[in-house]
């Protein structure tokens, strides 16, 4: 029984693609471990929403990942884990991480001078939760959130480094520039996406913290604990990993394609209201 569970997927949901660079970072840190991942493309984005609404979306995709049995579930989206994790772990009896508290935990690993910027959605900027979390580590950390909403429908259509992105990225970061922080949390998934232009706008005195990192390597440490780790190769043909939206199948699989260097094989459309 031990070994069918060691052997379940891992469950990866962001409310679209930018929990992609989460399960990508699982992928190379666990190369035996199975993912499905799930993004709400119909609904993104989430960080304008409320938390009740986030909550809501969250449990209908917790439920619809179960039903894929998977053995844990990762909330590879800072907005749900922000407001929906603590409900999800309430509600679901399988362990689940988020990427709020590993990306935390590392700002405060790299940064020097202890003034950390924060950018998120509005959700998780309104949260007040990376202050929470930084501060329970570094409790003299200064920090500054700043709440960045373009970003996500700018990463969603592609625009990595149009220079509309590189625009609207000068007017955010802008009044982050003067504050002498030395660290800046990419509080979102998408974000890493566009990693380029917030690294040239925010100069090379300013290390740029990616939560997925942490959050694979946090995961791997909660699944050996608890004895979940896979340590058998997948068969071939086996479909390891298994991509699953609420609309655009085509344009996620694209879209996915260009970034994970282990090919998204198909994209499934399913109806997530009915979960
Ligand atoms: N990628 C998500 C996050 O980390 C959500 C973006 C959105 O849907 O607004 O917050």
């Amino acid at each position: 029984m031990k070994e069918e569970i060691r052997q379940a997927p891992i469950g990866v949901f962001d409310s679209g693609v930018g929990g992609l660079t989460v399960a990508r970072e699982i992928m190379r840190q666990m190369p035996k471990e199975k993912i499905i991942y799930f993004g709400d493309t119909a609904r993104v984005p989430y960080g304008s929403k409320s938390k009740e609404t986030v909550t809501r979306f969250s449990r209908q995709i917790a439920r619809f990942l179960l039903s894929h049995d998977v053995k844990t579930i990762v909330v590879a989206c800072n907005t749900a884990s922000a407001y929906a994790l603590d409900e999800l772990e309430k509600e679901f009896d399988v362990p689940m991480i988020g990427v709020v508290k590993p990306g935390a935990k590392m700002a405060v690993t790299r940064t020097r001078n202890g003034r950390i910027g924060v950018i998120g959605t509005e959700g998780t900027i309104g949260s007040g939760i990376y202050n929470e979390y930084i501060r329970s580590v570094r409790a003299d950390a200064v920090i500054y959130g700043k709440a960045c909403p373009l970003f996500v429908p700018l990463v969603e259509e592609g625009l990595w480094e149009d220079p509309v992105t590189e625009e609207i990225a000068r007017r955010y970061l802008g009044e982050l520039i003067d504050l002498d922080i030395d660290t800046l949390v990419l509080g979102c998934t998408h974000y890493p996406l566009i990693r380029s232009v917030i690294g040239r706008i925010m100069g090379d005195g300013v290390t740029l913290v990616n939560p997925a990192y942490e959050t694979a390597v946090e995961l791997k440490a909660m699944l050996g604990e608890q004895h979940l780790l896979n340590d058998v190769e997948p068969a071939l043909g086996s479909n390891r990993y298994q991509f699953y939206v609420s609309d655009g199948a085509e344009k996620f699989k694209q879209f996915a394609n260009s970034i994970m260097k282990y090919g998204v094989l198909s994209a499934k459309t399913i109806h997530i209201e009915e979960y």
